[in-house]
């Protein structure tokens, strides 16, 4: 029905609302993207940046100087202007582990009250299983006149900090149709993308985004409880991943052992699909044991430290990264801050680094002392620690490190050091699971 390049509205400029549509707008379609909050329309229509995400900028920049793609706050222009809208709200937890999808029902109604003609629907936000169902229902009930829209669920499978690369180069894009109709309309959209298209029904689509996150989940649980038993054993966690890795039945990647997981996506989808099962008569108790071992991860290393130091309370810790992850500033159940938050509570004094999370980590973060430099972190402390995986810690000076520390030990919560170095190097080093 519809043909390239495409007309595409994307409501919501959050992390994957933007970059799904920078990334449209990258392989040529023309783009509108929308969002509620008129200063973040604002910023983004001046060049600046609500995030940070590596090549994002650049490719704002190039394509809205190219005319593909802009911003708005009117989700009505945005609707109107376009015959493929992305729905990439938030959908965020509630206490009791269930998602909240009020913007979701928000953002169908707004859609009906301004569809004039057909138009296909397609939620990239990540939902529980049934939601396509609901979207339908709600755009069918709000809408005035008796037009005609399908509803795909699409959902997204990026990365934080690879989310430009892992947009144009994913491992398959995932189509779940009510029918054919709107199928041609989406190829048309991802062509220029080689990757396999499975096309499926609405709610198996839905299943696959959870399945897939919780399953992720589970192997850093699954390593993370070997990381235990390396511990208690006296193996080394890293060569049983590599050693496991190698069968290409389970793959190397997700197999790092850690301080546990964190981010705006896996604990939030683990509570979601645990609550979706249980409503649907089933009890995930795997998946709840996957929460247990990853909240027993941050216990066990805050045990470590405290075994090596005795008394954490009044020790100066020097703590490296407070991102979740890499190659991000999104501090969002970062296991980094919240581990500041355990040893100001135990009585340490902080000195803190990320790359690129400081400026969020400071809303959060009190009474600690942000250093700009990772190198001047393990002046005057007790310990160093290593929280996030950035790899340029790596590089950290550690001769430097351990000539202005008062004892020279280092907790590395991500094994980037090689043990037999880092003794030969006078430390005393803990990590996990070796
Ligand atoms: C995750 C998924 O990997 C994406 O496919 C998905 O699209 C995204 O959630 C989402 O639902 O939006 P993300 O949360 O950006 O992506 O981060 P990951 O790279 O998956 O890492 C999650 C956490 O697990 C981080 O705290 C990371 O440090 C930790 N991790 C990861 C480990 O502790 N060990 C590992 O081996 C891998």
């Amino acid at each position: 029905m519809f043909n390239a390049p495409m007309k595409i509205c994307i409501i919501g400029t959050g992390y994957v609302g933007l970059v799904t549509g920078t990334c449209f707008a990258e392989i040529g379609h023309d783009v509108i993207c929308v969002d509620n909050a008129p200063e973040k329309v604002k910023m983004l229509n001046s060049g600046q940046m609500p995030i940070f995400e590596p090549g994002l900028e650049e490719m704002v920049k190039r394509n809205a100087a190219a005319g593909r793609l802009k911003f708005t706050s009117s989700t009505k222009e945005g609707v109107e202007k376009s015959d493929v809208v992305f729905i990439a709200v938030p959908t965020p937890p509630q206490p009791d582990g269930s998602v909240d999808l009020s913007f979701m029902e928000k953002v169908s109604r707004e859609i009906a009250e301004v569809l004039t003609r057909y138009k296909v629907i397609v939620d990239k936000s990540t939902v529980p299983v049934r939601t396509g169902e609901k979207v339908a229902e709600t755009i069918k009930r709000y809408c005035k006149s008796k037009v005609e829209f399908d509803v795909v669920s699409n959902p997204e499978f990026l990365r934080e900090g690879f989310a430009v690369d892992d947009f144009l180069h994913p491992d398959r894009i995932v189509l779940g149709v009510q029918n054919q109709r709107p199928v041609h309309a989406l190829k048309e959209i991802y062509a220029p993308i080689k990757a396999p298209v499975v096309v499926t029904d609405i709610n198996s689509a839905e299943l696959i985004k959870h399945a897939s996150n919780s399953f992720l989940a589970l192997k850093i649980s699954y390593i993370n409880a070997v990381s235990v038993i390396c511990e208690e054993a006296g193996a080394n966690v890293e060569e049983v991943a590599a050693g496991m890795g190698m069968d290409k039945r389970i793959g190397r990647s997700f197999l790092n052992a850690s301080l546990g997981f964190g981010g705006s996506c896996f604990p939030k989808d683990l509570s979601a699909f645990i609550k979706i099962s249980e409503q649907l008569g089933y009890d995930f108790g795997l998946l709840r044991e996957v929460q247990k071992i990853n909240a027993l991860q941050m216990e066990r290393f805050v045990r470590k430290m405290a075994d090596t130091l005795w008394v954490i309370k009044e020790k100066k810790i020097g703590v490296l990264g407070l991102a979740f992850k890499q190659n991000t500033d999104d501090i969002r159940m970062s296991p980094a801050i919240a581990l500041c938050q355990r040893l100001r509570k135990e009585g340490a004094h902080l000195r803190v680094y990320d790359p690129k999370a400081m400026d969020k980590a400071k809303t959060v973060l009190k009474e600690v002392t942000f250093v700009d430099d990772m190198n001047k972190v393990p002046e005057g402390c007790d310990a160093l620690v290593i929280a996030t995986e950035w790899p340029q810690f790596k590089e950290l000076d550690l001769d430097n490190a351990r000539k202005v520390m008062t004892h020279p030990i280092l907790f590395d919560g991500r094994n980037l050091f090689d043990p037999a170095q880092m003794e030969t190097l006078g430390f005393i080093y803990k990590s996990v699971g070796r």
